[in-house]
């Protein structure tokens, strides 16, 4: 039996777009998601879990189930609909009842500035590639500090930069659906880690209270074989989705692999290499130093072997198994392993690849040693039979025990995670599967709205109380 620490966090975790809904109530602003996802024909935005009516009810629930801390992350398009200048007061409203009803119930807001969703007019005038866009983030993380001062103790930057610029630019499965640009993806990867060092600098200049961190997605990545050709395809891998991010924010520089690794990627995409100014290391660095804690979110690993192909991507978002083909030019081909367990949606389930990068983290970033595992979750075809009846999510249990089991391990070994978000909280949409790759530990009937806890929520609110995994 494996015990975690009794002032150990148990969480949920929320996004304001996958959870709000309301996409055009009080005065939003518009995100490139509306009509991409219109578009795209994939699905509609609302009404999500309608969280921006039904959070209290999510917040009785936390309470009732042993969940003392909440993900949120905060609309800046309901804040700023324009992404800079005018602000919406009902949207800074919004968020004040939100935080109160989270203190009301002891559910600790961790509060994101950025989860996938700027504002249409920043995405216009080139999202993160462009620096002015920068300098409006960092304007409205002030404002965010300023007026919240007093109902937030815990602020997360930006989320997942990783996911972001790789599906925005390479996969295309985010708007505007580029792909295999190399350049945009690793600038605007340089351009995120740029702006979180910003707003970090700027939160300690000002000594607002509380704390500060990023979140990134972590995803272990091991080469298929022993082979140098597949080690080196992992390495690649690795530099596109972890390495230029842990690199960035938790050691203020990159290494000189590092970027050697990048480069090597974008020749043989023959695209150019980016740009970095000297400065913008120096503000990395400070920011490095002055930084809080990490947010790990966890749900996967990838094996990768070599490939020397074109790119060739196709995305499951449909829930058919083995639908999925990742071969990246200059990089490598995501293997999807026989031997290994795989969601609905060919995530390989790997908890052994949690505690690898937890140690991996401590190794070789020990700058900054508070970690917050942010987000980890099975996305599953839950199947609702009635009201009375939990529904029967065992494999989300099994999962979230054993992940949790990496966690008590790392802890064990010396790992300083001091909290644990599942995610998510309740069921919502996702952003590439829609409404039937369902996560929470609350299930969602999205006709009525109604709320029913699944097996899984009683099974997180008794390891709440007793610490005690099996
Ligand atoms: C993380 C995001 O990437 O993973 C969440 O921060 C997301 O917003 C979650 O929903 C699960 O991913 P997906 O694609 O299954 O929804």
């Amino acid at each position: 039996m494996m015990k975690l620490p009794e002032d150990f966090l148990f969480g949920g975790a929320t996004a304001a777009y996958q959870a709000e809904g309301a996409t055009q109530e009080d005065g939003k602003g518009k995100v490139p998601w509306d009509d991409y996802l219109k578009k795209e024909g994939r699905f509609s935005p609302d009404p999500a879990c309608d969280f921006y009516h039904q959070y209290p009810k999510d917040l009785e629930l936390s309470e009732k189930f042993g969940i003392n801390a909440i993900r949120v992350s905060i609309a800046w398009s309901r804040i700023f609909p324009e992404g800079y200048g005018r602000i919406e007061p009902r949207g800074v409203e919004f968020y004040h009842k939100l935080f109160k009803e989270c203190r009301k119930h002891g559910v600790e807001p961790f509060v994101t500035l950025h989860h996938f969703d700027s504002p249409s007019t920043i995405s216009e005038q080139g999202d993160w590639l462009n620096e002015k866009n920068i300098q409006r983030f960092v304007e409205y993380a002030k404002f965010c500090f300023e007026e919240y001062q007093d109902e937030v103790k815990y602020w997360i930057t930006i989320n997942e930069p990783t996911s972001m610029s790789s599906q925005q630019y390479v996969t295309g499965t985010f708007p505007p659906g580029e792909k295999n640009n190399f350049n945009k993806c690793f600038q605007a990867e340089h351009n995120m880690n740029l702006a979180h060092a910003r707003v970090v600098n700027m939160f300690k200049k000002n000594g607002y209270k509380g704390e500060i961190g990023v979140v990134h997605a972590l995803q272990t990545v091991y080469p298929n074989s022993e082979s140098e050709e597949d080690k080196h395809a992992a390495a690649l891998q690795d530099t596109l989705d972890i390495r230029c991010y842990l690199d960035g924010t938790l050691n203020g520089n990159y290494s000189k692999e590092t970027m050697s690794l990048m480069n090597e990627i974008l020749d043989s995409n023959h695209q150019a290499h980016i740009k970095i100014k000297d400065e913008e290391i120096k503000e990395l660095t400070k920011a490095a130093d002055q930084m809080d804690f990490l947010g790990v979110n966890y749900y996967f690993s990838k094996f990768i072997k070599a490939y020397h192909g074109t790119s060739e991507i196709k995305h499951n978002g449909t829930g058919k198994k083995g639908s999925s083909v990742s071969r990246l030019q200059g990089i490598g081909e995501q293997v999807n392993r026989t031997d290994i367990p795989m969601t609905d949606w060919d995530w390989p389930i790997y908890p052994k690849g949690m505690y690898d990068m937890l140690m991996r983290i401590k190794k070789e970033y020990p700058k900054n040693s508070k970690i917050y595992i942010t987000e980890n979750g099975l996305g599953y075809k839950d199947h609702f039979i009635d009201a009375d009846t939990p529904v029967d999510d065992q494999p989300r249990i099994d999962y979230l025990h054993d992940h949790l089991v990496s966690v008590a391990k790392a802890i064990q070994a010396g790992v300083n995670i001091k909290g644990y978000f599942v995610w998510s909280l309740q069921d919502m949409f996702s952003w590439t599967n829609g409404y039937s790759k369902r996560y929470g530990l609350f299930y969602v009937d999205f006709k009525t709205q109604k709320r029913y806890p699944k097996k899984s929520a009683y099974w997180y609110q008794k390891l709440s109380e007793t610490k005690e995994l099996k």
